[in-house]
């Protein structure tokens, strides 16, 4: 049968570390059009613990053995960067639509070669930024998407984003540079946000601080094709995670995230003066579809289930604009690193 006459899909998961745990797996159990056939880490243990998740589900001697599977149409993948590419390429390759976590490469050009691959066989691909996928965000995109009322958002002129994380300290993955690790840690989960609300950016400009023990604060500006402007703030440096933007339009209104359980519109409705329009999460209710977690996979694998690669956001394609503004900050800041500021000293 094929997957187009199913109403539900067959996955490999593969890599089942702390965010597998914490997070892949909750929400793939929680999705009845969702079959978790099989699974692989070279750790057995947490392949184990994995595989119990899941009613029938195998544990794979290897990623290969798991991906030349027939019963399977899909695979998610949460390792590293470099297993990231590598498993892609091989799963494309034998035509299995692939979610991946981030970072889904090392380089742009990792990911370019993974685009043509799905490409060629118009397969589905996703990338794990969850944040685009939180109710939070979606109610910031329905305000300033809101253009049918009297009162409507109007143009974003202006976006800032703080985005404070408490790792990585240094390298990871073996990358032998803490900025790359600290961009496709955390920086490119912030531009995806970014580019979520306000389209694709054009111009970049950044600075740079260290911290104690490897942490990282990076200042980063940014010109959209839109000819919106934004800044974003990003460390490594807070002791817990916590984010929040806050986005300005042409017609003097004004919508702010804050963490990712309030959403507060100024500016709409009657009296803009005095009032606006407050989003809070429901009291006892952050689970993994408000953390975006369960949304992504389940647009995954409604638009795997209908054939259909646009219907699946961020895909490969869209990433390669986060990789540009990744590429373009790391230009700026290692080197000739004072290349793209203005001297503030006259
Ligand atoms: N979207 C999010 O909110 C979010 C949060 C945390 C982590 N992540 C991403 O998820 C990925 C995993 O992060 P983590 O925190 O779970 O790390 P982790 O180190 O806890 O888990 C990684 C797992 O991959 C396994 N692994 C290593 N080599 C492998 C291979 N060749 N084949 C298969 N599995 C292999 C390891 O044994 C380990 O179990 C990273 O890319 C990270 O950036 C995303």
């Amino acid at each position: 049968m094929s997957i187009h006459d199913r109403d539900g899909i067959r996955i490999a998961l593969i890599g089942c570390g702390e965010h597998s745990a914490e997070n892949l797996i909750p929400s793939l159990a929680g999705l009845n059009i969702v079959d978790v056939r099989t699974v692989y880490d070279p750790d057995p243990a947490a392949a184990a613990n994995a595989a119990r998740r899941f009613r029938d589900c195998d544990v794979d001697p290897t990623a290969s053995a798991a991906l030349a599977r027939n019963d399977i149409d899909a695979v998610v993948l949460a390792a590293t960067p470099q297993v990231h590419y590598e498993l892609s390429l091989e799963a494309l390759a034998r035509g299995l639509h692939v979610f991946v976590e981030k970072p889904p490469t090392v380089t742009r050009q990792q990911l370019e070669r993974l685009v043509r691959a799905a490409g060629e066989r118009n397969l589905v691909t996703c990338v794990g930024h969850n944040l685009r996928h939180t109710t939070a965000a979606h109610q910031m995109r329905c305000v300033i998407e809101d253009n049918a009322t009297s009162s409507s958002f109007g143009k974003p002129t202006a976006i800032e984003m703080r985005y404070h994380a408490s790792k990585p300290l240094g390298d990871r993955w073996g990358l032998n540079s803490p900025l790359r690790s600290f961009l496709l840690s955390h920086a490119n989960h912030a531009i995806d946000f970014m580019i979520y609300q306000l389209g694709p950016i054009s111009r970049v400009n950044a600075a740079l601080a260290s911290g104690g023990k490897g942490g990282i604060a990076l200042a980063a500006q940014f010109v959209f094709e839109s000819a919106a402007v934004g800044t974003l703030l990003a460390t490594s440096l807070a002791p817990h995670f916590a984010i929040s933007s806050s986005i300005v339009s042409d017609q003097a209104k004004i919508v702010k995230l804050e963490s990712l359980s309030e959403v507060v519109a100024f500016g709409i409705g009657q009296d803009p003066k005095r009032w606006g329009r407050q989003w809070i999460s429901k009291t006892l209710l952050t689970g993994f579809a408000e953390a975006g977690y369960s949304v992504e996979i389940e647009q995954f694998t409604l638009a795997a289930l209908a054939g259909d690669p646009r219907a699946c956001h961020p895909s490969f394609v869209d990433e390669i604009a986060v990789y540009d503004a990744l590429d373009a900050i790391e230009r700026l800041l290692v080197g000739d690193s004072a290349r793209g500021m203005v001297e503030a000293r006259g």
